[in-house]
């Protein structure tokens, strides 16, 4: 052999013999990294837990490697992750790795490599943490300028994955206001899928930060390889697809810099939020089951606990709050089994603002004595007496111009310097300026004075309802950087919150579920999914909203028929079957209901709490999707034990004469049997002929149920408790 020889081999294939590769796992995965000292840092692998031999094989594999962080510079025509304008003006940046620590954590392994710039004094981190048993690496950048002059980052990703090319498709969701978490499944071609929002508050409502990407086609259910990331940020954010003319669809994930470069000062460090992976072989539902479990053990406030059923005001008395309507409500809360009340917008005002309409008194968090003249004490002392606990809504971050604190501080509100506002709701609410520190004291203290209206609030419903329209601050000097310092004053303000209100239950409401993310929800316990409560409609909104929520912090309530929003009729029981599936509510005037209606929802509650364990922290299976257009949709839950599995079947269109699949379950033990019982059957029904039997797991999952469909009884229902033997 000769020393050329020799030396090209070492430059191709020596890392792993150097020690140079490193390597983060979880249970079921590995990624693989390539880090030598004053060498760029390369990206190997990632996918199924390699054990030693397949690692010391992988550098003579034929796999290519790829730079692990892609920076600016060299390949300048290439899509980045990072771009950057140094003080002289140069573009150009080559990063090569100073620094390799490893560190444990209770549940994983952090790896931090640091690499820095061969010229510049410029340093980036590139951070790897594992969630072993959740099977999530989550990888974030630390960016510093280690100068002495300012350096604009115009691109500053979170992180990148590389994806060889095949038969990739990715699934992600779309929608609009009521109509959120729509899935749309679309094979990647050659150029760019951007998916991205710039709305500033409401940024989960026409897209949403996870994608799910399927390695082996259309990613199926059950079966195939699929790559789940989710970008926790609650600000603007940008997921894209390169595919260009190499072997690679090019992942990056990041905030969005469209107006919206940072200016780093000398030695100031840019943190980017954590973008969260996960690979499964066993599809779409395995990675959603990583993502629930991680949500479930870390990312959801208060994710372990149970959660309340709750009847909310909103749909059935919206803005006409008044004190003797409200103990009515919780009376008959309490007599349907409820647990919790939540008097919804409508109940402040200050001495000149009312809030009989939505365009006016937002920022006068002030109790408004005409509609509940004993105060919210005297509310709570109600709920007590009925034996409930009682929340309240907010929207701290907004304000009308029709309000005091508007009058007071128009300097707070986010704008153009020189022109007038933009307003949406109600033609008067706009958003006020997180990035100031002194809105940020003032919304932690509205928080902070409605908990004080009485002692014994356990619930906050915190609204949004705007988007940033003009993205202009009267506060900051930098107005590109508005976005940003906004999302970190939100996320200030929450931290405070969270520091002294650890365990008041608080929904992350945007008009629905337009900020729903895993930027946010490690301060809040649930999100209000949609204001679309349609149950034909909730069934594809929550099977989409599903891919990376658990079932846990999905508020799904039992509203009227028609609704108020779709104008669909449903029966009840497919209401009640399709609320069940998520954290149960009710939104409706239980004094609008007729006496088996409520005798109906009153049993519904108790069975719902017989299963809450199940639905709330059990494995999501689900079985039949509504988007496949088979007339039906069907999941259901199952214990990590497998001892006992909730199953839920909804019919969702209606033909005479109409032909459904059998459906196969999953998630079951196949060696044991299944006793079944119908939950929640219509009164009178003529018993299902699988009740009180008992089936092994094979036989429901490879011969599967179904179930006697009437042509007459449009949008049927099933709900299936099975109880292993
Ligand atoms: C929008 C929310 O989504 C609704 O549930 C309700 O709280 C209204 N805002 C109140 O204004």
């Amino acid at each position: 052999m000769t020393k050329r020889f020799i030396l090209i081999m070492m430059a191709l294939l020596p890392a792993f013999a150097a020690g140079a590769y490193e390597t983060i796992s979880t249970a079921n995965n590995t990624m693989v990294l390539e880090a030598q000292q004053g060498r760029n840092l390369y990206f190997w692998y990632y996918g199924p837990s390699l054990g030693e031999k397949d690692l010391e094989a992988l550098a003579g594999s034929g796999l290519q490697r790829q730079v692990a962080y892609p920076f600016h510079g060299n390949e300048a025509y290439k899509e980045d992750a990072l771009s950057v304008v140094m003080p002289d003006g140069q573009l150009g940046l080559n990063l090569v790795v100073k620094e390799v620590r490893r560190t444990a954590w209770e549940d994983g392994e952090l790896l931090e490599i640091t690499c820095n710039d061969d010229i510049y004094p410029f340093e980036v981190k590139s951070v790897y943490k594992s969630y072993f048993k959740e099977n999530i690496i989550e990888t974030w950048t630390e960016i510093t300028n280690a100068g002495k002059k300012p350096v604009t980052l115009t691109r500053f990703d979170s992180g990148y994955l590389p994806i060889h090319v095949g038969d990739v498709w990715i699934s992600s969701q779309y929608g609009a206001w009521g109509n959120e978490g729509r899935i749309l499944t679309q094979p990647l071609c050659r150029d760019m899928v951007s998916i991205k929002s710039k709305y500033g508050t409401r940024v989960a409502s026409r897209t949403r930060s996870e994608v799910m990407i399927g390695l082996d086609g259309k990613p199926q259910e059950n079966t195939g390889r699929v790559i789940g990331a989710a970008l926790c940020w609650t600000g603007n954010y940008e997921l894209r697809f390169d595919t260009d003319n190499d072997n690679f669809h090019h992942f990056f994930a990041g905030i969005n810099p469209d107006n919206s470069a940072y200016t780093l000062a000398p030695r100031e460090t840019f943190v980017t939020p954590a973008l969260a992976l996960s690979y499964s072989v066993e599809g779409l539902g395995g990675v959603s089951r990583n993502f629930h479990r991680w949500g479930r053990n870390y990312k959801v406030h208060n994710g372990q606990k149970e959660r309340m059923i709750l009847l909310n005001s909103w749909e059935g008395v919206h803005l006409a709050i008044k004190q003797p309507l409200m103990e009515s409500m919780m009376k008959d809360l309490a007599d349907l089994g409820g647990e919790l009340f939540v008097m919804d917008d409508g109940w402040f005002a200050s001495e000149k603002y009312n809030r009989d309409k939505a365009n006016a008194a937002l920022g006068d968090w002030g109790v408004d004595a005409r509609k509940l003249p004993d105060g919210v004490q005297h509310l709570t002392d109600v709920a007590a007496q009925n034996g409930i606990k009682f929340g309240i809504w907010i929207e701290p971050e907004m304000v009308n111009c029709r309000s005091e604190l508007f009058e007071k501080h128009p300097d707070w509100v986010v704008k153009y310097q020189g022109r007038e506002p933009v307003y949406g709701r109600g033609g008067t609410q706009t958003v006020l300026d997180l990035s100031n520190p002194a809105v940020q004291d003032y919304v932690f203290k509205v928080f902070d004075d409605v908990m004080s209206l009485s002692k014994d609030i356990a619930y906050i419903k915190w609204d949004c309802n705007e988007d940033i329209r003009m993205d202009g601050s009267q506060y900051l000097k930098n107005q590109q950087h508005l976005y940003i310092e906004f999302t970190r004053g939100l996320l200030n303000v929450l931290q405070r919150i969270r520091a002294k209100y650890p365990d008041v239950v608080i929904q992350d409401c945007s008009s629905g579920g337009a900020r729903v993310s895993y930027g946010i929800m490690p301060y809040f316990d649930e999100f209000w999914t949609s204001d679309q409560t349609s149950a034909q409609q909730r069934i594809f909104i929550q099977w989409g909203t599903s891919y990376f929520y658990p079932a846990c912090a999905m508020a799904c309530h039992i509203s009227a028929s028609p609704d108020l929003h779709s104008a669909m009729p449903a029966p009840l029981k497919l209401r009640v079957d399709v609320a069940s599936s998520g954290r149960l509510g009710v939104e409706l005037q239980p004094s609008a209901m007729t006496v088996e209606e409520r005798k109906f929802v009153k049993d519904a509650i108790q069975t719902y709490k017989s299963i809450r364990p199940i639905v709330q922290q059990g494995d999501l299976y689900r079985l039949v999707s509504p988007y496949d257009g088979l007339g039906l949709a069907s999941l259901m839950y199952c214990t990590p034990e497998k001892d006992k599995a909730v199953f839920y079947w909804w019919k969702i269109d209606h033909h005479i004469n109409q032909h459904l699949t059998r459906v196969c379950l999953a998630g079951l033990d196949p060696e044991r049997s299944y006793k079944i019982t119908e939950l929640n059957p219509l009164p009178g029904a003529k018993p299902l002929c699988y009740e009180g039997k008992s089936f092994t797991g094979h036989f429901l999952m490879e011969t599967g149920v179904e179930f006697p469909i009437g042509d007459k009884k449009p949008w049927q229902s099933f709900m299936l408790l099975l109880e292993a033997q």
